[in-house]
């Protein structure tokens, strides 16, 4: 499938999940290639008069300026809970548990999504697989303080991977940093029990957090070629 119908898969799904939208409320602002065509729709639903009154919580320095630039109302992460995040995924399962974080904003987007009543995934189909880890490293946002050790802590854990770079160019050895001032270690890890690889990797001193959002997604609309199909929790 050529990159431009991608594109256009992606736009499907998020013009579904921006129609959940209504006047008033507060949105939560996910990130990355697919995200950034919800944003742009709710500028265009704003823009048009459709949606009055909404309050938004862009999830990286990137969607903010976008949502800002569209004239949305964007604040500060408080602890007034959203109706409503809207966010792409790096892989979704049959029970959308998810991997996302290869766009590097897995930390904001966690504290802004664990606060929504509803969280909607938009992706194209080749995100969809049958268990985690398929295709996609497990991203882990890392202090850059004593990363050496961390990485150590992550390898006695059996994590199989290496930081993340800022350019895929194997010439450039600048370090990807993401929005919070962390580096990110993309892992593969062997092993079935997701939940408690979250809890072990919490427990990790250096971890500031990981890709692992379980049980949090309430539905996914995947877009693929003539359909656009939910998956609900
Ligand atoms: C960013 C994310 C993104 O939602 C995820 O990487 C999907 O991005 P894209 O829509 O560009 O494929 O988790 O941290």
């Amino acid at each position: 499938m050529s990159s431009l119908n991608l594109e256009a898969l992606k736009k499907e799904a998020a013009i579904r999940a921006v129609a959940l939208i209504g006047s008033g409320m507060h949105v939560g602002l996910g990130t990355g290639s697919t995200a950034r065509y919800a944003i742009e729709e709710v500028g265009r639903r704003v823009a048009a008069g459709e949606l009055t009154g909404l309050t938004c919580v862009a999830t990286s320095e990137a969607s903010d300026g976008q949502a800002r630039a569209l004239g949305l109302e964007v604040g500060p992460l408080t602890p007034q809970p959203f109706d409503l995040a809207i966010d792409g995924a790096d892989e979704i399962t049959p029970d959308v548990d998810l991997i996302k974080g290869l766009g590097g904003a897995l930390v904001r987007e966690k504290l802004v999504e664990v606060q929504a009543r509803r969280l909607i995934i938009i992706a194209d189909h080749t995100k969809l697989v049958a268990r985690l880890g398929e295709k996609a490293p497990l991203p882990i946002e890392v202090l850059q303080f004593g990363v050496q050790s961390t990485l150590v802590r992550l390898q006695a854990l059996g994590a199989v991977g290496e930081l993340r770079r800022s350019s895929p160019d194997l010439h450039v050895s600048d370090l990807y940093v993401t929005d919070n001032g962390n580096f990110i270690f993309d892992a593969r890890f062997a092993g079935a029990d997701l939940a408690a690889l979250e809890r072990t990797l919490k427990g990790t001193l250096g971890v500031v957090e990981t890709g692992l959002f379980l049980k949090m997604a309430e539905r996914a609309f995947v877009a693929a070629p003539g359909e656009v199909r939910e998956v609900v929790r």
